[in-house]
């Protein structure tokens, strides 16, 4: 069976209350194609807003799913400024990111850190959508594939084969996020095939042939028809491009083509 494309919109620090819930709307609105053709279409709004633009779908009656861009991993307690899986659950978060770069990069979060807000996340019962990815310098070295596969390896330790059904992996080059330089399409696939055979050797043939692997970096509506062209690449999660509606849904259309060619 062929597999579905999912695009998430990572608005990131991005959006007020009014355009959050204005935007979540116009993309339930105008990608009713897309969502028709089999898309899963995920937006990930501030947390302060995740209340907001779940109702707003919701009342709408949309399958666009809300999503949080990160969770803390430990039960509730004494984390002051944390959020938990459980909150998260509590107001119909069923997605959530986890190791997106700007938290590795920026926030500092370890491979450690990574794995437990997996298991966090898996075991409250929420899909997570797992960002891994290499910098520029690492590219040049031509280490790639064995970045994407050691982040692979240390998020995943211990998760289990029949969880892995609730993992989506997204696939970002760090040099490519918010820079306007998107992978070369052969690029992206040559790194999509190497994740798929990453799952195989870590769990098994139909783990691997299920993965969803997203791309991420800088994909645009002019772009994404030959990004999503590629055998390997299932939809993708857009930053920038995804705070308009109109650029969000092309994408998403995009996708949608994809599924009606194949
Ligand atoms: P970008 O961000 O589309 O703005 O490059 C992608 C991401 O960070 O998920």
């Amino acid at each position: 069976m062929a597999r579905k494309p999912i695009i998430g919109g990572n608005w990131k620090m991005n959006t007020v209350r009014a355009s959050a819930v204005d935007l979540a709307t116009s993309v339930s609105r105008d990608a009713a194609d897309a969502l028709d053709a089999g898309v899963e279409i995920a937006v990930f709004p501030p947390f302060v807003y995740l209340d907001a633009v779940g109702d707003s779908l919701r009342r709408a009656k949309s399958p666009v799913l809300v999503g949080a861009q990160d969770l803390y991993f430990e039960q509730p307690g004494a984390f002051t400024g944390e959020i938990s899986a459980d909150h998260l659950r509590d107001i119909g978060v069923k997605i959530v990111l986890v190791g997106h770069s700007e938290r590795r990069h920026v926030i500092g979060e370890s491979d450690d850190i990574i794995n437990k807000k997996l298991h966090a996340a898996l075991g409250a019962g929420m899909r997570v959508v797992l960002c891994i990815g290499e910098t520029l310098e690492q590219r040049e070295r031509g280490e790639t594939d064995a970045i994407n596969e050691r982040q692979l390896q240390a998020a995943l330790r211990d998760i289990e084969t029949k969880d892995m059904a609730d993992v989506v992996i997204a696939y970002e080059p760090v040099w490519a996020i918010g820079t306007g330089r998107n992978a070369a399409p052969s690029d992206a696939q040559a790194a999509h095939a190497h994740i798929r055979r990453v799952m195989y050797e870590l769990f098994d043939a139909d783990t691997a042939a299920a993965m969803q692997i997203q791309y991420g970096g800088s994909l645009k509506p002019d772009n994404a028809d030959e990004l999503f062209a590629q055998p390997d690449v299932d939809g993708g999660l857009v930053g920038g491009a995804s705070l308009k509606a109109a650029d969000f849904v092309a994408i998403c259309d995009a996708a949608a083509k994809r599924l009606q060619q194949a």
